[in-house]
């Protein structure tokens, strides 16, 4: 039975359900729950670091979208950018909810086709696409290549043996107000054509009997929280010229920590629906791929306390770090974080975060309002569902986490941990064959 109890002194609990995945609450003892689980049953079944994700929240928020543009703009389409959480259980759930999805890579697509994504509706990105790639992509018969540069074309005038949907990419010439390793509108961006250069690609995709050219895409950037810059970018791409498609990517910021007011989904396409409105063809198709604002939220990881050093600052250890948070350092991205099994007690210590990985760099959460911590305790670190899993590593030897779906009190696991075998399958064979 979950519990939302009465905030004790110096929470920030009130704020906390805003972050935390939908399906949140607290045991009578001040024990959180995801969709109807104790953090303390999970960390016994499934070990930590332990990405948990929030099914039925994740649902939700995919119907948020779908049902969202479908009921604004009914000629409509909502790619999952896979990018965020490229897991088969998650292709395996985008394929049943409805979504088409964006694969960026090799990987993506055999990662999506093991969750049975139907081939028609992938969607392939990518600014240096390989000739195996796209022959993988154009066996499997995949939906849709997104086109980058002319070099492609040239690939694609070589390996194309039937018909084949394209879209352009175009660089819309909008500079998005975020970090800017996550900024790609801008006319500097190394994605897609400048839209000066699109028309001599459109022409060559035109004149070629098997190239199907349907409409431009572009994407302005990731963590976004002006929707205005979705706006001008939808005004700027009318000018390429009269298509039955538009794609005009993904990029909706979310709230990370207690402060944020990213835009909600309804917001958003409220905006971007009432700029197409004014600048595309009333009979053209929309789509968006969104990511981050798919699953960030309804992912967190989960952490063991291993130590508490009490030097100038109190430092929280824990048994995870930047290998499987790389944001941190990526882009900075502040979290916030709540030791998960004192959620009752009063949060009277002021803390520093940090993980296990040999840098300086490697803070998780730089002043963590907590209650007094111990060795053993549990950690959630909020809102990491995009991106995290996707760019875990090996740093310093660490293990990529596993990755379980949460709903209506089940945990069923997603990915495995890694093992130290994993770790060394690529190395021992080669070591022993060229006896190293
Ligand atoms: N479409 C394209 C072509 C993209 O490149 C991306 C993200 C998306 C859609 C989805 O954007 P989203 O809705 O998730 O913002 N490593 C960075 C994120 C990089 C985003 C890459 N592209 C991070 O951890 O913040």
């Amino acid at each position: 039975m979950t519990v939302h109890q009465p905030a004790p002194p110096g929470s920030r609990l009130g704020e906390l359900w805003r972050i935390l995945p939908e399906e949140s609450g607290t045991t009578a003892d001040g024990v959180l729950e995801i969709g109807g689980v104790t953090v303390t049953e999970l960390a016994e079944r499934f070990g930590t670091p332990l990405h948990i994700y929030d099914e039925t929240g994740l649902r939700r928020q995919i119907r948020r979208f779908i049902d969202g543009l479908s009921s604004r703009w009914p000629n409509s389409e909502v790619l999952y950018a896979s990018k965020s959480l490229p897991a088969v259980g998650m292709y395996r759930i985008a394929q049943a909810e409805g979504l088409s999805v964006d694969i960026a890579g090799g990987g993506e697509l055999q990662l999506a086709l093991a969750g049975g994504v139907d081939p028609e509706r992938l969607y392939f990105h990518g600014n240096a696409k390989t000739d195996a790639e796209l022959t993988m992509a154009l066996d499997a018969r995949v939906g849709t290549i997104i086109v980058d540069n002319e070099d492609e074309l040239d690939r694609l005038e070589r390996l194309l043996t039937r018909s084949q949907r394209l879209l352009l990419r175009v660089i819309p010439g909008v500079e998005a107000k975020t970090h800017a390793s996550q900024a790609t509108g801008g006319l500097e961006s190394k994605f897609g054509l400048p839209m000066d250069q699109a028309a001599h690609a459109i022409e060559r995709m035109n004149a070629h009997p098997l190239m199907e050219f349907f409409g431009v895409h572009l994407h302005i950037g990731s963590q976004i929280l002006d929707t205005d810059q979705f706006a001008e970018a939808v005004e700027k791409i009318s000018s390429v010229g009269t298509f039955d498609t538009y794609d005009v990517g993904g990029g909706l910021g979310i709230n990370y920590t207690y402060e944020e007011e990213a835009p909600s989904v309804e917001e958003y396409l409220d905006r971007i629906v009432a700029a197409a409105k004014s600048h595309l063809p009333p009979d053209a198709r929309i789509m968006i791929e969104p990511g981050r604002s798919i699953v960030a939220r309804s992912g967190v990881t989960l952490y063991r306390v291993v130590s508490v050093k009490r030097t100038g600052h109190t430092f929280v250890a824990v048994d995870g770090g930047m290998a499987d948070q790389l944001d941190i350092a990526l882009t900075q991205q502040r979290y916030e974080a709540i030791i998960a099994d004192r959620l009752h007690e009063p949060w009277s210590e002021n803390v520093q975060l940090v993980g296990r990985q040999c840098e300086s760099g490697d803070l998780l959460v730089d002043g963590a309002q907590v209650p007094p911590v111990s060795v053993g305790d549990l950690v959630v670190m909020s809102a990491t569902g995009a991106y995290a899993y996707t760019m875990s590593n090996n740093y310093n030897g660490a293990l990529k986490p596993a990755i379980v779906f949460v709903r209506d009190g089940e945990a069923r696991l997603a990915a495995r941990r890694e093992t130290y075998d994993d770790l060394l399958a690529t190395h021992a064979p080669a070591i022993a064959a060229a006896k190293l």
